[in-house]
């Protein structure tokens, strides 16, 4: 006998604490800014995790520092003024903070103020790499650790369809990031469910490459979905050697176009919710993703290809061919803007967290199920909503 609606709702316990995460996973590091954002002496303001950041280019390096001033609450990056190399100072009573330590060294209102050298704005560990700044979102007393650990896997040099690491010295990486509508679960699900990729099926990068890009695929059992939870980083994959490419739906009259197919094409997804398209959208290319969480409601989609490149002519081939060609048809309107039309769509359901309950899962699922148990059970901290309110 099928099973009713009601009874086919899965107990939401084991789910809690990825219902809890709706301002994001902390303990983590995530993409904050492009470098190209902040020139020298430049001051910008980003929301990541419900906190507010303020990241300054001072000698060329990058420091990043709680947003929010400690006398009554406005954001230095509103109006950025940097009086000193090593300082950022608020535009409004000039609460003077020290960019290493965060400490307040002066107030341009108040030169022997007693508060001098007593309270400390908080600072964020930042890194900085091929063109890319990430911070480390979490407690402050949280150790420290490595970019790495939050980046898809590094595959073997021999890899005869390796693509580029994010954080080799030859890898270029080219980029957008944009804010989008929906919570960073939704985006974070959305990326590497093998269930929703007949919505690519009418894509131009698609139809342009004759690409043999399946409506869907069979998972022929458990063992088809791989769980990377040894260690870090943690990810959670599909091996692609046990699927069964499903091309039609004869019945609806669907199918998909193309019969091109392309070799050492991998989708995996890390925490804190990272994407790592391997020859994609081109061999030889890598596509990541990050979905970074704002607010509640909206996350920054980061869609980043990554190149190998050599010699500084290849470099400028893969800039000519990114601006020319990839961006749109891959990134955007090519491809991912249906991506995005999606998660948009999804977040009204999910909104008030009923939709947690009130979702009817089917096989395909499976994936984005064990994709939330990964987080339940590897984050290192579910990100608390924020005490105040700034603007
Ligand atoms: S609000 Fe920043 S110094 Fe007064
Ligand atoms: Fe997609």
């Amino acid at each position: 006998m099928a099973a009713s609606k009601s009874e086919s709702r899965k107990p939401l316990k084991f789910l809690q604490p990825y219902i809890d995460a709706r301002w994001g996973i902390k303990n983590h590091w995530y993409p904050a800014l492009f470098s190209h954002e902040v020139g020298e002496d430049e001051v910008k303001g980003i929301q990541v995790a419900g906190e507010h950041i303020a990241l300054r280019r001072a000698n060329g390096r990058i420091y990043a520092l709680q947003d929010v001033c400690l006398h009554r609450g406005v954001l230095l990056s509103a109006r950025p003024t940097c009086l000193t190399k090593d300082t950022i100072s608020c535009w409004y009573h000039g609460f003077t903070y020290d960019l290493e330590s965060g400490d307040l060294c002066d107030i341009i209102a108040s030169q022997e103020d007693p508060l001098i050298g007593k309270v400390s704005l908080r600072t964020y560990p930042v890194r900085e790499v091929n063109g890319m700044i990430f911070v480390f979102i979490g407690d402050e007393d949280y150790p420290r650790q490595p970019l790495e650990h939050d980046l898809p896997h590094r595959v073997a040099d021999d890899y005869e369809h390796r693509t580029a690491y994010p954080l080799d010295e030859d890898t270029v990486l080219l980029g957008i990031r944009r804010e989008c509508v929906g919570n960073w679960r939704l985006a974070a699900e959305s990326g590497a469910d093998p269930g929703h990729v007949m919505i690519h099926r009418l894509s131009a990068l698609l139809l342009s490459q004759n690409l043999g890009f399946p409506l869907s695929v069979k998972l022929k059992d458990k063992d088809s979905i791989l769980i990377k939870d040894e260690g870090w980083p943690k990810g959670i994959g599909l091996d692609y050697t046990t699927l069964e490419h499903v091309m039609e739906n004869k019945r609806l009259g669907v199918k998909t176009y193309g019969n091109t197919v392309r070799e050492g094409l991998n989708v995996t997804m890390y925490l804190p919710g990272v994407l790592y398209v391997e020859n994609w959208p081109d061999y030889g290319l890598a596509q990541y993703e990050w979905y970074v969480p704002t607010d509640d409601k909206h996350h920054v989609y980061w869609q980043v290809l990554a190149k190998t490149c050599k010699t500084a002519e290849e470099r400028q081939d893969f800039k000519v061919q990114y601006d020319n060609c990839w961006e749109e048809l891959a990134l955007k309107s090519g491809f991912n803007d249906d991506d995005i039309f999606a998660r948009a769509a999804m977040e009204p359901f999910y909104e008030d967290e009923r939709g947690w309950e009130e979702e009817t899962l089917f096989s395909l699922d499976q994936f984005v199920v064990e994709w939330r148990k990964l987080v339940v059970n590897h984050a290192r901290g579910i990100q608390t909503p924020p005490k105040q309110k700034t603007g």
